[in-house]
């Protein structure tokens, strides 16, 4: 298992840009395939998880030629071109491939099985499973249950389209309804509890698709047939998230992060930072393929501790553990609700993130729903562990990175799931990291 090891202390200067979004890139191929004619993508996130995606949808026919390490184009077949495979089918790590995947899959005049790492194995999948189901696809969990592998049977009729109002704000659902919505006989309507990122909704509408979003109702009529289409990703903001919340807690930090996704979904954690006193400007702003995209400016400045809930949390769910951490580093108590879902992700983000950054010294109480953060900790260099998920190994080197002295996160090389060359962009803007064996 390798490590990453950070000196703290250095603050990080410079310009640079994350990889592409990871949510943008898995819809661009499994969308991308579906077109008629050819898709072109830049800026695709070459990370594991992604690869997952186009290896799923090369086993389904799909011809997907990569002209660098972010340019691909893919030779669309149609609605109705997928192949059967010829074996289960290998989601890795990525939840969202299983979710988006399975909606897809269910649309199918062919049976297929959805399965992926150990861990995958054991999220809900529960949550797709039984919406599926109201549209009159047939699948089901192992042995009958909520988790994966999934087996999706070809529906003995078309299927329905439904109006879904979800449980938990998750556009994983929300996508995988309407990827089924694409082969039903009638519109498809998700309510959403609050608001979840549309990147589906846009590619969808950007090949030419009916989609509707009126407040918290996403209405999508069945299409004849998608157009291929052109998308530029931008830089992944739940990427850039780490180096803005480096910036912002370690003395003497400044950097420009260029062409971030700026979609309002996704901008959460920026809302929240602003409100804790932060020095971030957004600038170039502009929009490509549908997508709102700028430049983030990020200075350090002291924080202010605040509290944080509601629709705010389901803007910057995957950015909430590193919230906390700049809470830890603000003055005074700060309090972040209603983030239940974190207990689901790739690692329980309540428990694990408590645990690991308790190691360096922070005080984030892990609660029912979320974190109770006491502000002014001072963090110490630790041995602390990603736990196998990639987002918690880089909230500890940036952690890391506000600490004294070295800290040590073991299995990192799990942050190649949504950042290749984490390490080396820390390197890069003056950050001491350096990747290297356990034993090293
Ligand atoms: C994602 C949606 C979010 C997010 C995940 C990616 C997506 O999950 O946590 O990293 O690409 O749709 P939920 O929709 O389950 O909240």
């Amino acid at each position: 298992m390798d490590t990453l090891r950070i000196q703290g202390g250095a603050a990080l200067v410079g310009d640079m840009r994350v990889p592409g979004d990871k949510s943008i890139s898995h819809r661009s191929v499994l969308l991308g395939a579906l077109g008629d004619g050819p898709t072109t993508v830049t800026g695709f996130l070459d990370g594991r998880d992604c690869l997952a995606t186009v290896g799923i949808m090369q086993v389904l026919g799909v011809r997907i030629e990569r002209h660098t390490a972010t340019g691909l184009t893919i030779q669309g077949v149609g609605l109705h071109g997928l192949h059967p495979p010829g074996g289960a089918l290998d989601c890795r790590n990525s939840g969202t491939t299983m979710r988006l995947l399975s909606g897809l899959m269910a649309g199918q005049r062919f049976g297929s099985v959805l399965t992926g790492s150990r861990q995958l194995c054991t999220r809900p999948m529960d949550r797709v499973i039984a919406p599926l189901r109201e549209t009159g696809a047939s699948i089901s969990g192992a042995d009958g249950g909520g988790t994966a592998p999934l087996t999706v049977r070809p529906a003995a009729h078309p299927l329905q389209g439904v109006r879904y109002a979800m449980p938990v704000a998750s556009a994983q659902v929300k996508s995988c309804l309407l990827l089924a919505g694409l082969y039903a006989a009638s519109a498809t309507t998700v309510i959403e509890p609050g608001p979840t990122r549309d990147h589906t909704e846009c590619m969808l509408r950007g090949m030419g698709v009916h989609v509707v979003n009126e407040g918290r109702r996403i209405t999508l009529e069945p299409p004849e047939r998608l157009k291929g289409t052109n998308v530029a990703i931008p830089g992944d903001p739940s990427s850039a998230a780490f180096l803005m919340v480096a910036a912002c807690i370690v003395p003497g930090s400044r950097l420009r992060i260029v062409d971030v996704g700026l979609n309002p979904t996704r901008t959460g954690l920026l809302d929240a930072l602003l409100q804790m006193g932060a020095d971030i400007r957004m600038g170039n702003r502009r929009e490509a393929a549908g997508e709102a995209v700028g430049d983030l400016l990020v200075g350090y400045a002291p924080l202010r501790g605040s509290e944080f809930g509601g629709d705010l949390i389901v803007r910057m769910i995957d950015e909430l553990p590193l919230l906390a951490l700049a809470c830890s580093q603000a003055e005074g108590p700060s309090r972040i609700r209603d983030a239940q879902e974190l207990k689901v992700k790739e690692s329980n983000r309540i428990l694990d993130t408590e645990r690991q950054l308790a190691r360096l010294g922070a005080v984030v109480h892990g609660t029912e729903d979320g974190f109770a953060i006491d502000g002014d900790s001072s963090l110490h260099g630790a041995c602390v562990d990603s736990c196998g998920d990639h987002r918690l190994a880089m909230l500890l080197a940036v952690a890391g990175l506000a600490a004294q002295g070295e800290t040590v996160v073991a299995g990192a090389k799990v942050t190649d799931d949504s950042f290749p060359g984490f390490a080396e962009t820390l390197k890069a803007l003056g950050g001491a990291a350096e990747r290297g064996p356990a034993d090293a």
